[in-house]
C-alpha cells in the first residue's frame, strides 16, 4: 500500500458573479451558458467537483459590499468585487441534491445571528445534505458588514474571538442535547420522543443567553464539520481548539511548513489534540492546460481582466485600510492591518520567500486580486501535480482550497486534467469511502 498522503480538495467559490479572482466575470471563458443565480449552474459545478473527487465545495462569504476604499462601496459595486454575492446556505441543498458524496461548506458569521438560530439552521442543513454539511466559522472582519447590520463600530478582533468561543459553547450544548435514543416514535402510546432525553439548554453567559431545547432532531453528523481560517495568534488558537480543517494562504513552502508546525504545537500543548489530527488546507490557484504555453496564455488572460481600482477596493475591504490614501508606489511592508492579518502577510512573502523585498501598494493590490494572494500553479497536469506534491510533502499540506479563476470551466479543467494525474500518482481517492463529509475529509 502506498504511504503517500492523499490530497483533500475543496472548490473555493462564492454564491456570486465573481469569486476570488477580481475581474473573473469579464473573462470570455467565464460562465459560458451559465448564470450564477440559477440552480443549474450550481448543480453542474457540484457534479463537476464530484467527478474530480473533491471533498466539498467551500462557499466563502461576507455580509455586505466592501466600503473601505474611498469610504464608499462604489468601486466594489462598479467592478463586481465579490459583488453581487447571494446568501450561501441557500445553495447548499441544490449542491447536495445534485451529488451523492460531495460535501458543502458554508461560511456563516457568528456576529449578527443568535447561536440558537445558527445551530438550528446548521442541523437542518446537515439533515438535508445527509451528513455532508460543514461550517466555516467567521466573525465579520469588514466594517461594511458591521455598518450594514446597524453598528457604528466593529468589535475588536480579540473580543470577537472571545464572543465566538461562547457562541460555539452554546451551539455545542444545543447540538449535543438530544440523546441518540431520544426518539422512540411509538405510535401505539403516542410518544414520539422521551423528554428526559432531550436536555433543556440553560446558558447565561457574558454575551449570550439561551434557554430552550434544540428544535432539531440529531443530524447525521450531529455537528457540522467545523472549518476555520483564523490566522492571527488569537485566531490560530481558536482554530486549534475547535476546527477539524484549517484553511490558510501561504505563498511558499517555507511559510506553509512554519504554519503547520505552529498549529501542531498549539494542538498538542494547548488543547490536548493530537498533532496532525486537523487537516491543513492551503489555498492554491491552478491554471492548467495540455501545454505550458496554453496555460500561460490562460493565465495572462486572467491577469488582463483585473481592474486596478477594483483590486484596491478589495484589499481595502479585506485589510480594513483605505489604500486610496496611499500612493501606488508606497511600500506596504510595515503596515499593521486591522482586517485579515494572515492574508496580508501572504502578500508580503509572495515576491520574496524571505519577505525582504519591498512590495508597493500597486503590487500588493494585483498580487491579491488574482486569487487572494494564493500561490499559483500554472502549466500541464504534471507541472501542477508536481507542485501539489511538493506542498504536501514539504509544506505539511493535507489538501488544497482551489480558487476559481473562471467558472465552471476551471473546475472542469481540473477534473479532466489534474484529477487523473493525481490519481495516477496515488495522491487522490479513486472512490469516496465514507458516507459523511467528516468521514471523507478526515480520512488519511
Ligand atoms: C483562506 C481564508 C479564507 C477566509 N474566508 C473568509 C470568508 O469567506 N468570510 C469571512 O468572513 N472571513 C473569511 N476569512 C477570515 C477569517 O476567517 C478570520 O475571520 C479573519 O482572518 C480574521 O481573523 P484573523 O485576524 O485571526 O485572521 C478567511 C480567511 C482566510 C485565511
Amino acid at each position: 500500500m502506498s504511504s503517500k498522503k492523499k490530497a483533500h480538495l475543496l472548490g473555493f467559490i462564492q454564491h456570486g458573479v465573481n469569486s476570488h479572482a477580481t475581474g473573473m466575470w469579464r473573462n470570455p471563458q467565464d460562465k459560458i451558458n451559465y448564470d450564477f443565480s440559477k440552480p443549474q449552474y450550481w448543480r453542474h459545478m457540484a457534479q463537476t467537483m464530484e467527478r474530480g473527487f473533491f471533498d466539498a465545495m467551500f462557499i466563502a462569504d461576507e455580509l455586505a459590499p466592501y466600503s473601505t476604499f474611498q469610504n464608499s462601496s462604489d468601486a466594489t459595486v462598479k467592478y463586481a468585487v465579490q459583488c453581487p454575492t447571494h446568501e450561501p446556505s441557500t445553495i447548499a441543498t441544490i449542491i447536495s441534491g445534485a451529488t451523492k458524496h460531495l460535501g458543502v461548506g458554508v461560511t456563516l458569521s457568528t456576529m449578527f445571528t443568535h447561536p440558537y438560530a445558527m445551530s438550528r439552521l446548521l442541523s437542518s442543513l446537515d439533515h438535508l445534505t445527509e451528513g455532508r454539511a460543514a461550517w466555516n466559522v467567521v466573525s465579520s472582519y469588514s466594517k461594511s458588514e458591521w455598518e450594514a447590520y446597524g453598528h457604528e463600530d466593529m468589535t475588536p478582533r480579540n473580543e470577537r474571538y472571545e464572543k465566538m468561543e461562547e457562541y460555539l459553547e452554546v451551539c455545542y450544548k444545543l447540538w449535543d442535547s438530544w440523546s441518540d435514543d431520544a426518539i422512540v416514535a411509538d405510535k401505539a402510546s403516542g410518544v414520539y420522543a422521551d423528554p428526559s432525553k432531550v436536555n433543556l439548554v440553560a446558558h447565561d453567559g457574558k454575551y449570550f443567553k439561551c434557554h430552550g431545547r434544540h428544535f432539531c432532531a440529531p443530524s447525521p453528523q450531529r455537528r457540522p464539520v467545523l472549518w476555520q481560517a483564523g490566522s492571527s495568534g488569537r485566531g490560530r488558537d481558536f482554530a486549534a481548539k475547535h476546527a477539524e480543517a484549517i484553511f490558510a494562504v501561504h505563498p511558499n513552502v517555507e511559510r506553509m511548513r512554519e504554519y503547520a508546525d505552529d498549529l501542531n504545537e498549539r494542538l498538542d500543548t494547548k488543547f490536548n489534540r493530537a498533532r496532525g489530527s486537523v487537516k491543513y488546507i492551503y489555498g492554491l490557484q491552478t491554471v492548467v492546460a495540455e501545454t505550458r504555453s496554453e496555460a500561460q496564455e490562460k493565465y495572462e488572460r486572467i491577469m488582463s481582466h483585473i481592474p486596478l481600482e477594483g483590486a484596491l477596493a478589495w484589499i481595502s475591504g479585506h485589510f480594513g485600510l483605505d489604500f486610496s490614501k496611499m500612493k501606488l508606489t508606497d511600500n506596504v511592508q510595515n503596515i499593521e492591518v486591522p482586517g485579515i492579518q494572515g492574508l496580508f502577510e501572504s502578500i508580503l512573502y509572495a515576491k520574496d520567500p524571505a519577505g525582504k523585498l519591498p512590495v508597493t501598494v500597486g503590487e500588493a493590490a494585483l498580487i491579491y486580486a488574482q486569487g487572494m494572494g494564493m500561490p499559483r500553479a500554472i502549466g500541464t497536469p504534471k507541472d501542477i501535480v508536481d507542485q501539489m506534491e511538493y506542498y504536501m510533502d514539504e509544506g505539511g499540506a493535507d489538501g488544497f482550497m482551489l480558487a476559481a479563476t473562471y467558472t465552471p470551466g476551471c473546475f472542469e479543467d481540473f477534473a479532466n486534467l489534474v484529477t487523473p494525474e493525481l490519481q495516477r500518482r496515488g495522491r487522490l481517492r479513486t472512490r469516496y469511502s465514507g458516507s459523511t463529509l467528516r468521514d471523507n475529509l478526515l480520512e488519511a
